[in-house]
Protein backbone atom coordinates (compact mmCIF):
# COMPACT_ATOMS: atom_id res chain seq x y z
CA UNK A 1 0.00 0.00 0.00
CA UNK A 2 1.36 3.73 -0.55
CA UNK A 3 1.72 5.57 2.32
CA UNK A 4 0.77 9.64 1.82
CA UNK A 5 2.57 11.10 5.06
CA UNK A 6 1.75 14.50 5.60
CA UNK A 7 3.91 16.77 7.70
CA UNK A 8 2.89 19.69 10.12
CA UNK A 9 4.48 21.67 12.41
CA UNK A 10 1.46 22.21 14.67
CA UNK A 11 -1.98 21.15 14.69
CA UNK A 12 -4.69 20.91 16.84
CA UNK A 13 -5.35 17.40 16.95
CA UNK A 14 -4.01 14.89 14.03
CA UNK A 15 -7.13 13.28 14.88
CA UNK A 16 -8.60 16.33 13.70
CA UNK A 17 -6.80 17.04 10.49
CA UNK A 18 -7.27 13.52 9.58
CA UNK A 19 -10.65 13.56 9.80
CA UNK A 20 -10.70 16.60 7.70
CA UNK A 21 -9.05 15.41 5.51
CA UNK A 22 -10.98 12.09 5.39
CA UNK A 23 -14.16 13.91 4.42
CA UNK A 24 -13.06 15.36 1.54
CA UNK A 25 -12.01 11.94 0.30
CA UNK A 26 -8.15 11.47 1.03
CA UNK A 27 -7.09 8.22 0.75
CA UNK A 28 -6.71 4.80 2.88
CA UNK A 29 -3.27 4.90 3.71
CA UNK A 30 -2.75 8.76 4.51
CA UNK A 31 -0.80 9.60 7.73
CA UNK A 32 -0.93 12.98 9.78
CA UNK A 33 1.90 13.69 11.40
CA UNK A 34 2.64 16.78 13.69
CA UNK A 35 5.87 17.82 15.68
CA UNK A 36 3.37 19.32 18.35
CA UNK A 37 -0.78 19.06 19.25
CA UNK A 38 -1.88 22.08 20.61
CA UNK A 39 -5.44 20.55 21.40
CA UNK A 40 -4.45 16.57 21.54
CA UNK A 41 -7.25 14.29 22.21
CA UNK A 42 -6.71 11.19 25.11
CA UNK A 43 -9.53 8.47 25.40
CA UNK A 44 -12.70 9.50 27.90
CA UNK A 45 -12.05 12.93 26.65
CA UNK A 46 -9.08 13.87 28.22
CA UNK A 47 -6.36 16.13 27.23
CA UNK A 48 -3.19 14.46 25.89
CA UNK A 49 0.07 16.92 26.33
CA UNK A 50 1.60 16.97 23.21
CA UNK A 51 4.79 18.66 23.08
CA UNK A 52 7.75 18.89 20.63
CA UNK A 53 9.79 15.56 20.97
CA UNK A 54 6.44 13.32 20.81
CA UNK A 55 5.19 11.31 17.84
CA UNK A 56 2.10 12.27 17.44
CA UNK A 57 0.73 11.06 14.65
CA UNK A 58 -3.20 9.32 13.06
CA UNK A 59 -3.56 7.52 10.30
CA UNK A 60 -6.46 7.30 7.60
CA UNK A 61 -7.83 4.03 6.71
CA UNK A 62 -11.37 2.55 4.72
CA UNK A 63 -11.41 -0.97 5.63
CA UNK A 64 -14.08 -2.90 3.79
CA UNK A 65 -15.48 -4.94 6.73
CA UNK A 66 -18.00 -5.10 8.93
CA UNK A 67 -18.16 -1.94 11.17
CA UNK A 68 -18.57 -4.22 14.53
CA UNK A 69 -14.38 -5.67 13.73
CA UNK A 70 -13.35 -1.87 13.77
CA UNK A 71 -12.42 -2.09 17.62
CA UNK A 72 -9.94 -4.59 16.92
CA UNK A 73 -8.24 -1.61 14.49
CA UNK A 74 -7.25 0.08 17.99
CA UNK A 75 -5.85 -3.60 19.25
CA UNK A 76 -4.13 -4.02 15.75
CA UNK A 77 -2.05 -0.59 16.17
CA UNK A 78 -0.85 -1.80 19.82
CA UNK A 79 0.65 -4.48 18.34
CA UNK A 80 2.20 -2.68 15.91
CA UNK A 81 3.73 -0.19 18.16
CA UNK A 82 4.57 -2.87 20.78
CA UNK A 83 6.55 -4.59 18.05
CA UNK A 84 8.04 -1.78 16.46
CA UNK A 85 9.40 -0.45 20.33
CA UNK A 86 10.36 -3.82 21.16
CA UNK A 87 12.81 -4.18 17.95
CA UNK A 88 14.17 -0.71 17.16
CA UNK A 89 14.83 -0.58 21.11
CA UNK A 90 16.33 -4.00 21.42
CA UNK A 91 14.00 -4.77 24.59
CA UNK A 92 11.13 -6.71 25.65
CA UNK A 93 10.43 -4.32 28.47
CA UNK A 94 7.36 -2.69 26.05
CA UNK A 95 4.08 -4.56 26.80
CA UNK A 96 0.74 -3.92 26.28
CA UNK A 97 -2.04 -3.21 29.13
CA UNK A 98 -5.63 -3.80 27.82
CA UNK A 99 -6.96 -2.37 25.53
CA UNK A 100 -4.14 -0.69 23.93
CA UNK A 101 -2.08 1.41 26.64
CA UNK A 102 2.05 0.71 26.30
CA UNK A 103 3.73 0.38 28.82
CA UNK A 104 7.74 0.46 29.56
CA UNK A 105 8.43 -0.51 33.12
CA UNK A 106 5.50 -0.19 34.59
CA UNK A 107 4.77 3.63 32.78
CA UNK A 108 2.84 4.85 29.78
CA UNK A 109 4.66 5.48 26.50
CA UNK A 110 1.62 5.32 23.95
CA UNK A 111 -1.93 5.38 23.63
CA UNK A 112 -4.30 5.30 21.07
CA UNK A 113 -7.60 6.80 19.78
CA UNK A 114 -9.50 5.69 16.86
CA UNK A 115 -12.30 7.76 15.09
CA UNK A 116 -15.10 5.85 12.66
CA UNK A 117 -17.33 7.35 10.83
CA UNK A 118 -19.65 5.31 8.81
CA UNK A 119 -21.61 5.80 5.46
CA UNK A 120 -25.37 6.26 4.97
CA UNK A 121 -25.55 2.42 4.35
CA UNK A 122 -23.99 1.49 7.55
CA UNK A 123 -20.50 0.42 5.55
CA UNK A 124 -17.45 1.85 6.64
CA UNK A 125 -16.52 5.32 5.52
CA UNK A 126 -13.25 5.42 7.44
CA UNK A 127 -11.21 4.98 10.03
CA UNK A 128 -8.82 7.48 11.57
CA UNK A 129 -6.32 5.83 14.15
CA UNK A 130 -4.38 8.47 16.19
CA UNK A 131 -0.95 7.28 18.02
CA UNK A 132 0.40 9.24 20.85
CA UNK A 133 3.90 7.82 20.99
CA UNK A 134 6.36 10.16 23.92
CA UNK A 135 9.64 9.24 22.48
CA UNK A 136 12.06 12.04 23.41
CA UNK A 137 10.12 14.48 26.14
CA UNK A 138 11.63 15.18 29.59
CA UNK A 139 10.12 14.88 32.97
CA UNK A 140 8.93 18.25 33.13
CA UNK A 141 7.30 18.06 29.41
CA UNK A 142 4.35 15.89 31.39
CA UNK A 143 2.08 17.63 33.46
CA UNK A 144 2.82 17.03 37.04
CA UNK A 145 0.03 14.85 37.72
CA UNK A 146 1.16 12.34 34.90
CA UNK A 147 5.31 12.45 35.99
CA UNK A 148 4.52 9.13 37.88
CA UNK A 149 2.76 7.07 35.52
CA UNK A 150 3.77 8.40 32.11
CA UNK A 151 7.15 8.53 30.74
CA UNK A 152 9.85 8.77 27.53
CA UNK A 153 11.16 5.93 25.73
CA UNK A 154 15.21 7.94 24.96
CA UNK A 155 15.06 8.52 28.73
CA UNK A 156 14.20 5.11 29.74
CA UNK A 157 14.66 2.33 27.31
CA UNK A 158 18.60 2.77 27.13
CA UNK A 159 18.75 3.91 23.84
CA UNK A 160 18.12 7.29 21.88
CA UNK A 161 16.24 7.31 18.22
CA UNK A 162 14.28 10.48 16.51
CA UNK A 163 11.06 10.07 16.30
CA UNK A 164 11.28 9.52 12.21
CA UNK A 165 13.14 6.78 12.70
CA UNK A 166 10.03 5.36 15.32
CA UNK A 167 7.81 6.55 12.83
CA UNK A 168 9.03 4.43 9.87
CA UNK A 169 9.19 1.48 12.35
CA UNK A 170 5.68 1.68 13.73
CA UNK A 171 4.15 2.12 9.82
CA UNK A 172 5.89 -1.17 8.71
CA UNK A 173 4.73 -2.96 11.35
CA UNK A 174 1.13 -1.04 11.33
CA UNK A 175 0.97 -2.32 7.86
CA UNK A 176 1.85 -5.48 7.63
CA UNK A 177 -0.68 -6.10 10.30
CA UNK A 178 -3.27 -4.45 8.76
CA UNK A 179 -2.96 -6.24 5.43
CA UNK A 180 -2.94 -9.99 7.27
CA UNK A 181 -5.90 -8.31 9.12
CA UNK A 182 -7.77 -7.11 6.27
CA UNK A 183 -6.91 -11.06 4.90
CA UNK A 184 -7.43 -13.49 8.12
CA UNK A 185 -9.54 -11.30 10.99
CA UNK A 186 -8.18 -10.69 14.20
CA UNK A 187 -7.30 -14.71 14.84
CA UNK A 188 -4.10 -13.77 12.71
CA UNK A 189 -3.47 -10.98 15.38
CA UNK A 190 -5.11 -12.16 18.73
CA UNK A 191 -2.17 -14.36 19.87
CA UNK A 192 0.01 -11.90 19.30
CA UNK A 193 -1.34 -9.69 21.81
CA UNK A 194 -1.60 -12.32 23.82
CA UNK A 195 1.88 -12.68 24.06
CA UNK A 196 2.39 -9.17 24.56
CA UNK A 197 -0.03 -8.09 27.10
CA UNK A 198 0.45 -7.20 30.70
CA UNK A 199 -3.15 -7.57 31.79
CA UNK A 200 -4.27 -11.51 31.52
CA UNK A 201 -3.86 -13.36 34.72
CA UNK A 202 -3.56 -10.71 36.97
CA UNK A 203 -6.03 -8.57 39.16
CA UNK A 204 -7.38 -5.41 37.90
CA UNK A 205 -9.95 -2.92 39.04
CA UNK A 206 -12.61 -1.75 35.89
CA UNK A 207 -13.11 2.03 35.92
CA UNK A 208 -15.93 3.59 34.06
CA UNK A 209 -15.65 7.52 33.95
CA UNK A 210 -13.42 7.25 36.35
CA UNK A 211 -15.05 5.18 39.34
CA UNK A 212 -14.68 1.70 39.86
CA UNK A 213 -17.23 -0.40 39.06
CA UNK A 214 -15.71 -4.00 39.35
CA UNK A 215 -12.77 -6.38 40.70
CA UNK A 216 -10.90 -9.27 40.17
CA UNK A 217 -8.63 -11.13 37.70
CA UNK A 218 -7.93 -10.59 34.11
CA UNK A 219 -9.13 -13.93 32.50
CA UNK A 220 -9.20 -13.49 28.72
CA UNK A 221 -10.66 -11.37 25.92
CA UNK A 222 -12.78 -12.64 23.90
CA UNK A 223 -13.16 -12.44 19.85
CA UNK A 224 -13.93 -8.69 19.73
CA UNK A 225 -11.06 -8.41 22.46
CA UNK A 226 -13.72 -7.52 25.28
CA UNK A 227 -12.09 -8.15 28.23
CA UNK A 228 -12.97 -11.26 30.46
CA UNK A 229 -13.03 -10.08 34.64
CA UNK A 230 -14.04 -13.14 37.38
CA UNK A 231 -14.36 -11.64 40.35
CA UNK A 232 -13.79 -13.27 44.00
CA UNK A 233 -17.50 -15.18 44.14
CA UNK A 234 -16.90 -16.02 40.53
CA UNK A 235 -18.80 -13.75 38.63
CA UNK A 236 -17.98 -13.53 35.57
CA UNK A 237 -18.00 -10.04 33.40
CA UNK A 238 -16.88 -8.88 30.25
CA UNK A 239 -16.18 -4.80 29.59
CA UNK A 240 -16.04 -3.49 26.13
CA UNK A 241 -13.42 -1.53 25.96
CA UNK A 242 -15.42 1.33 24.53
CA UNK A 243 -16.21 2.17 27.77
CA UNK A 244 -13.95 1.10 30.25
CA UNK A 245 -10.65 1.24 31.28
CA UNK A 246 -8.60 -0.95 34.15
CA UNK A 247 -6.11 -0.14 36.61
C1 LIG B 1 -5.15 7.80 25.32
O1 LIG B 1 -5.91 8.49 26.01
O2 LIG B 1 -4.43 6.93 25.82
C2 LIG B 1 -5.11 8.00 23.82
C3 LIG B 1 -4.18 9.09 23.43
C4 LIG B 1 -4.07 9.28 21.94
C5 LIG B 1 -3.16 10.43 21.56
C6 LIG B 1 -2.92 10.51 20.09
S1 LIG B 1 -1.65 11.67 19.70
C7 LIG B 1 -2.06 11.58 18.01
C8 LIG B 1 -3.58 11.54 17.93
N1 LIG B 1 -4.13 12.87 17.94
C9 LIG B 1 -4.84 13.12 19.05
O3 LIG B 1 -5.41 14.19 19.32
N2 LIG B 1 -4.86 12.03 19.83
C10 LIG B 1 -4.11 10.93 19.24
Amino acid sequence: MKLHIKYYNVVESTNLTATDAAKCGAKEGTVIIAKRQSDGRGRMCRVWTSPLGGLWFSTILRPVVDPAYAAQLTMLAGVAVCIAVRRLYHTEKAVIKWPNDLLFSGKKICGILSELQLNENGSIDYAVIGIGLNVDLNVKDFPPELRNTAVSLNFIAGEKHACEEVLNAVLDDFFRLYKIWLKSGFDAIMPIWKSLNCTLGNRVKVSDNDEIIFQGIALDIDGQGALIVCDDNGMKKVFDFGEISIR
